[in-house]
């Protein structure tokens, strides 16, 4: 079986070093022991490549040993869209549907009804009156959240859709939803070509231009993004163009429209890696995945994986006592990013929860509400992570060095498992008695810590879902922040600014740590319920060297839609960006 396996790997590029099969984990591991950093040039496709159907034979044998539930994620290739910024007549534009956004401003209509904004005036004229006829019958008004599409004769598209905006003076946020509410139209009208104008672009400068026509761009191709991979049967999706009108074109705006497809590259795979089931993304997976970014933009990335034997050598207690139970071993993961062509100013560390699976462990998850059911998504600041990884590999910003550390375990329960009690140490010699061994996300990045402290690095930021207190204190969509440095929080606050994504900064209460101390060893893990989301941070900062600039964010609630009952790739996007400011 393994010799099929190993001829299988060497038929898709003789220079792999190792085997890339998900189904065959004894190969995968005899390589990864050997750790040295590893330049891979072998070009990933997509998820769990050798596993696809293409494979049926060694699947056939394999899946039993590897999957739990005989579930294997089917390769489906994203959907191709083409993005470009033109300078055309709306009215001779021609395809499936043009997406007109306004504003209330917009709407308004002189005393013969007619509209008195100059490009719905253009329209409405070619369609007879009937657009102005037809978006007061159905009260649409351009409120935010509003849209209507309408099928009528005499443009060059088949339809044209009105989609609210609000106010003129819109953010990023609100220009990516309004994104994703054309992605919607799109899809239920099975669209192939999509145009999205703005009525109104005269108040915008060149530069609001740019980043209108960006956040739209990622909406909507976030929008159109499903993951059908555990389904049997997936629809497709039908997008194939999308056009941005009047924003302005060249290669400016060329350029922002790649980095937006880069980034939402990102976003999605953060998010399939977050939807993928615990039976099917184990933390050897999660190593793997990471991996086959590496060797995807073998250029700029390199991985590193330490196994058990390795992660003791460097005395991470805290972390193996949380993987001691399980019967999926833990993988320390490390990709390193080096920019192409000269040295780094900067050198910075993006960290990780990577907890596959969060059952509690003897501290078990029980009762209404404590949704042990999703906690397959307690690996969502890794997603984050490699998510960034992905996008950076691609946008390859210079002159920073970015180390992205995952310390990916399970929490599980067994005889050979961590007791509520037991006395941990962590990598940096610090004891920890764990008074709960449902708080294991902090000790899990205990350690991930210290070893981001070692690569010498300036700036940390950690992404991790950490707390249910912190869902409690601000709700499902906003992220927790937690640091001592106003600047590092003043720069990560600018980069979501831009990224749109929702960020609150909260107290680092020293006095809180009083909570925290031990009877036996250098700390608990848990203090009370009060301030929960507070002392788990606090905890995180005696693993933090003091000259380190650190941030810690509890993405919690904003990981999952409950909505969509789908992941959000929260994260990606505002590291990205915050990378790119520190990028000379
Ligand atoms: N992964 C959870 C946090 C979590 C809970 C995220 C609910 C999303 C929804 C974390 O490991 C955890 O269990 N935290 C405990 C800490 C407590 C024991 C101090 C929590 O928040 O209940
Ligand atoms: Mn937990
Ligand atoms: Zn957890």
């Amino acid at each position: 079986m393994a010799s099929i396996v190993a001829s299988l790997a060497s038929s898709l590029s003789s220079s792999l070093p190792y085997t890339s099969c998900s189904c065959c984990s004894s190969l995968i591991y005899s390589k990864f022991r050997a750790s040295s950093v590893i330049r891979l040039s072998f070009v990933a496709k997509g998820f769990f490549p050798i596993c696809s159907r293409r494979v049926k034979v060694v699947m056939a044998h394999t899946i039993a040993k590897a999957t739990l539930g005989l579930t294997l994620p089917a390769q489906i290739d994203l959907p191709k869209i083409s993005f470009a910024a033109k300078e055309i007549d709306l009215v001779e534009w021609k395809g499936d549907i043009l997406a007109v956004v306004v504003t209330e401003k917009d709407m308004a209509k002189d005393e013969n009804l007619k509209f008195e904004n100059s490009i719905l005036k253009k329209l409405d004229s070619q369609l007879g009156g009937l657009l102005a006829e037809a978006s007061a019958e159905e009260d649409f008004t351009g409120k935010s959240g509003q849209s209507t599409i309408l099928r009528l004769p005499g443009l060059g598209s088949k339809r044209i859709g009105l989609i609210g905006l609000g106010t003129a003076n819109s953010s990023p946020a609100a220009y990516k939803s309004l994104g994703e509410a054309v992605a919607a139209a799109a899809k239920s009208a099975h669209a192939n070509n999509v145009a999205i104008a703005l009525a109104s672009t005269e108040a915008l400068s060149t530069e609001s231009k740019l980043s209108t026509a960006t956040a739209i761009a990622s909406g909507t191709l976030l929008g159109i993004f499903e993951d059908n991979r555990f389904r049997s049967e997936s629809k497709k999706s039908t997008v194939t163009s999308v056009d941005i009108l009047g924003l302005g074109s060249g290669p400016e705006l060329e350029k922002k429209l790649k980095y937006a497809e880069d980034v939402s590259s990102g976003v999605i795979f953060g998010r399939e890696l977050v939807n993928a089931p615990a039976n099917v993304l184990t933390p050897g997976v999660l190593a793997e995945e990471a991996s086959k970014i590496a060797s995807a933009y073998s250029d700029v990335l390199c991985a590193k994986i330490l196994d058990v034997e390795q992660c003791k050598e460097l005395k991470m207690g805290s972390y193996l006592g949380v993987a001691a139970a399980s019967a999926n071993p833990p993988h320390f993961i490390h990709l390193c990013y080096k920019p192409p062509g000269g040295p780094s100013k900067t050198k910075l560390a993006l960290v990780g929860k990577g907890l596959t699976f969060d059952s509690g462990g003897y501290n078990i998850k029980t009762g209404p509400g404590c949704s042990i059911e999703l906690m397959k998504f307690d690996m969502g600041g890794a997603a984050a992570v490699f998510g960034a990884a992905k996008a950076i590999g691609q946008i390859k910003p210079p002159g920073v060095e970015i180390h992205f550390i995952v310390a990916a375990c399970e929490n599980m329960i067994s005889g050979t498992g961590m007791r509520p009690g037991d006395i941990v140490t962590a990598s940096n010699g610090k004891t920890i008695e764990v008074n709960n061994t449902d708080a294991e996300g902090r000790l899990t990045l205990a350690d991930a810590l210290v070893y981001a402290c070692n690569q010498g690095v300036e700036k940390i930021i950690d992404l991790a879902t950490l707390t249910g207190a912190c869902i409690v204190a601000l709700g499902p969509s906003i992220g927790g922040v937690f640091t001592p440095s106003d600047d590092l929080a003043k720069e990560v606050f600018s980069a979501a600014e831009v990224s749109g994504e929702k960020f609150w900064r909260m107290p680092l209460e020293d006095s809180y740590w009083e909570g925290m101390k031990s009877g036996v060893a250098d700390m608990v893990n848990t203090g009370g319920r009060q301030g929960g989301a507070i002392t788990a941070a606090l905890f995180l900062k005696q693993f933090v060297d003091e000259k380190v600039q650190w941030l810690h964010m509890d993405i919690a609630g904003p990981v999952w839609n409950e909505k969509k009952r789908n992941a959000t790739g929260f994260g990606v996007s505002t590291l990205v960006e915050w990378v790119l400011k520190n990028s000379s």
